[in-house]
Formats: C-alpha cells, sequence, structure tokens
C-alpha cells in the first residue's frame, strides 16, 4: 500500500485525477471503476477541466459504479446514477451506454446483483478502481461486518453511514435503508486501487485501513493486500497513522 500525502482537498483532487487520466491516456479504452461521495467530486471537475483542454478523452471508457442505493433510480437527484451524470458524465465525452451503475430501481434484490456482477465479469476486469472511505472504514457500501463479502449484494446500511450521509437529503429519514454494492472481492480484482481521503472525519478509517489489523470489521483494511493500492489522503486524514 502507497500512501501519498497531499497538503488538501484540492491537491488531492488534481493528483488523484492525474492519476485517472495517466491510466485512461495509457489504455484509451479501460475500465474505470468509479466511486460517488464528495470526496471524488474534485477530481472530476479537474478531469472536466483537461477534457475541455483536449487533454484527455474518454470516447473509449466503459465504468462501473460501486454502489447505488436501493429503490433510486436515474431520475431521482439522491440516486448515485443522478450524481454521476450530473457530476461527471454529462460534461465530458463518455459513451453513457458504456456507463454502468447498479439498478437501484429493480426491486428483485437477487436479480439486481446478479445483473450487475455479469456487466462486471463481461467486462474482463478493472483497470483502475477509485474508492471513498467511509468513516467506519466502509468501501462502496461494504459495511463492517462478521467476513468479507464476494459478489455485488444488496446491503443494510448502518445508522453512521445514514447519519453521514443524510447531509446530502432534507433528514436522515429520507436516506434509504439498503443499497447494492459490489463486493470487497470484487474490489480486489482491479488491477489497481486507487483511494482518496479527505478531513478529520476520515482519520481513524484512514488509520485502520493503512496499520490496523485486516478484517472485515474495517472493510478497507483488506486493500493492505492488494498488490497496487494507492492511498491519496490530505494531512488531516493522516493525522493518526504511526509512519506518518
Ligand atoms: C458513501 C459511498 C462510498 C463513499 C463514502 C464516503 O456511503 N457509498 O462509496 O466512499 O460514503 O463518502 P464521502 O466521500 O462523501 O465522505
Amino acid at each position: 500500500m502507497k500512501v501519498i500525502k497531499v497538503h488538501d482537498y484540492q491537491d488531492m483532487s488534481r493528483k488523484v485525477a492525474n492519476i485517472i487520466s495517466a491510466q485512461v491516456i495509457l489504455k484509451p479504452n479501460c475500465n474505470l471503476g468509479l466511486a460517488t461521495g464528495t470526496t471524488p467530486i474534485g477530481a472530476y471537475e479537474q478531469l472536466i477541466k483537461w477534457y475541455e483542454k483536449g487533454d484527455v478523452d474518454f470516447a473509449e471508457i466503459s465504468t462501473f459504479n460501486l454502489d447505488e442505493y436501493r429503490g433510486l433510480g436515474k431520475d431521482d437527484t439522491q440516486s448515485y446514477r443522478y450524481f454521476m451524470n450530473h457530476t461527471f458524465f454529462d460534461h465530458i465525452n463518455i459513451d453513457k451506454k458504456r456507463t454502468h451503475v447498479p439498478d437501484g430501481l429493480n426491486e428483485d434484490s437477487e436479480a439486481a446483483c446478479k445483473e450487475y456482477d455479469k456487466i462486471v465479469a463481461e467486462a474482463g476486469h478493472i483497470d483502475l478502481q477509485l474508492l471513498g472511505i467511509g468513516r467506519n472504514g466502509h468501501i462502496g457500501f461494504n459495511e463492517p461486518a462478521e467476513a468479507f463479502s464476494k459478489g455485488t449484494h444488496c446491503v443494510d446500511l448502518t445508522p453512521s453511514t445514514i447519519e453521514a450521509n443524510a447531509r446530502l437529503f432534507n433528514s436522515a429519514d429520507e436516506v434509504p435503508r439498503q443499497a447494492y454494492t459490489m463486493g470487497v472481492q470484487m474490489i480486489m480484482h482491479a488491477r489497481m486501487i486507487l483511494v482518496a481521503a479527505t478531513g478529520k472525519d476520515k482519520a481513524e478509517a484512514v488509520r485502520n485501513m493503512v496499520e490496523g489489523p485486516v478484517t472485515p470489521e474495517c472493510p478497507a483494511s483488506i486493500l493492505q493486500l492488494h498488490n497496487d493500492c494507492v492511498v491519496v489522503a490530505d494531512e488531516e486524514a493522516l493525522t493518526l497513522l504511526e509512519g506518518k
């Protein structure tokens, strides 16, 4: 696990965008695993600027998002599909047919998850998986648990995640209680993993991810076993790290 220390959110966003754009330049038809949340917004904005300048071309890439709230569809402003379209895809030359997000509107969770597993399997492998990290160490929506998950599955969100994500809704009551998410094993299959983290809120999760025991109680800790995982984190997110 390689930790790159950056000053602040802006610095983090530029470095994350640099790594993603290098991947797209090196392999124009690559499979990118993408994430939602507030953490990657700055990186997406930077990539849009470089696209507008002609520095990076997204025409041939395919994307696979980590997760989606169960019950929300693309027209719902709180859905992750809506977020991806509005924050990133609508502003670049991507072929929307090659952008994938689990189908939150499929109420049959088994079918929805199976379908997403198939979509990802047919793509072969993900070249670069971008991840944020939850305050409790979750990745995608893989919450602390007794065992690491494998494929796409339906999860019950923890009270801590509901509370953390409530800031994006009118109230905590409106946050969906369930989500479809790629499993930890699927995430680990990506050739390269890029974790972005900023702010004091993430310091404990970042410490457990980088220096803690590998345990499903901190799902991100398994990334220590990946052979090409890069963490780009700012000073605040790294404050609790022993070896910082
Ligand atoms: C959400 C998402 C994760 C994201 C995390 C952190 O619940 N499912 O993919 O990494 O929470 O979000 P943020 O970047 O807003 O702190």
